[in-house]
């Protein structure tokens, strides 16, 4: 039997999908190792094998079919646009994707002026902006730490996500504008889904049971 390879994202997500298939008996013990710096680790009982890649990483590594599936959130499947398919809906890492910035920046979104916006989510941003509100303004990308670019004046607002609320209130900073839900997504490449279809449905099953 070939190899499944399931591409993880590092950090939070990665812990929660491990705890996810745990539920379904697939274990992966080395890769609970906090302190080991391994990549990829595998099950030689199953025939999987799983590594742990950035988030925005994960699709494309799904789509040129060196990972048969992922597991990312949906904020990353949007962005990055590429050809898969999503099969599931994981029900953990449940955030928002809002516009933000201080309770005066709620003036700005009506579209009378052009505003900045800060992003690590570009495409996101401009489809939200232009395609949705039919609003021009200049997006400026960022690579973290978002909430700071209206304290410090590089843009009005920010396009970002929301979970607890508490970075922005810690912030002074609010939701001004809910773009969409967002939570852990199963993707899947469109090869290995005719490929090893069966295989492939009896975990999406298995994930989609025990997360009901
Ligand atoms: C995310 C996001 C917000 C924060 C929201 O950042 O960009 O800053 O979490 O969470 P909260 O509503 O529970 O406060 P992350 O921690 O991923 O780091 P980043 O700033 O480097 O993107």
């Amino acid at each position: 039997m070939k190899y499944l390879t399931i591409a993880l994202t590092k950090g939070r997500l990665a812990s929660k999908t491990l705890e996810c298939l745990e539920k379904i008996g697939i274990t992966c013990e080395e890769m609970k190792d906090k302190s080991s710096r391994k990549l990829i680790f595998v099950n030689e009982e199953l025939k999987l094998r799983f590594f742990l890649a950035k988030g925005p990483d994960v699709p494309t590594y799904v789509e040129y079919g060196a990972a048969d599936i992922g597991v990312v959130g949906k904020d990353t499947i949007v962005e990055e646009g590429r050809k898969l398919f999503e099969v599931l809906d994981l029900g953990f890492g449940n955030c928002r994707m809002c516009v933000c910035g201080p309770a005066s920046a709620r003036e700005f979104l009506d579209g009378s002026r052009q505003i900045r916006v800060a992003t690590k989510y570009p495409n996101i941003a401009k489809d939200y902006f232009y395609n949705k509100k039919h609003q021009t303004v200049e997006i400026i990308k960022l690579n973290g730490s978002i909430e700071l670019a209206p304290i410090v004046g590089l843009s009005e607002v920010i396009v970002d996500i929301v979970e607890t609320g508490s970075t922005l209130k810690e912030n002074g900073l609010e939701v001004l504008e809910e773009i969409c839900p967002l939570s852990a997504r199963m993707v899947v490449n469109q090869v290995s889904m005719r490929m090893e279809g069966e295989r492939i449905k009896k975990l999406i099953n298995q994930l989609r049971e025990k997360s009901e």
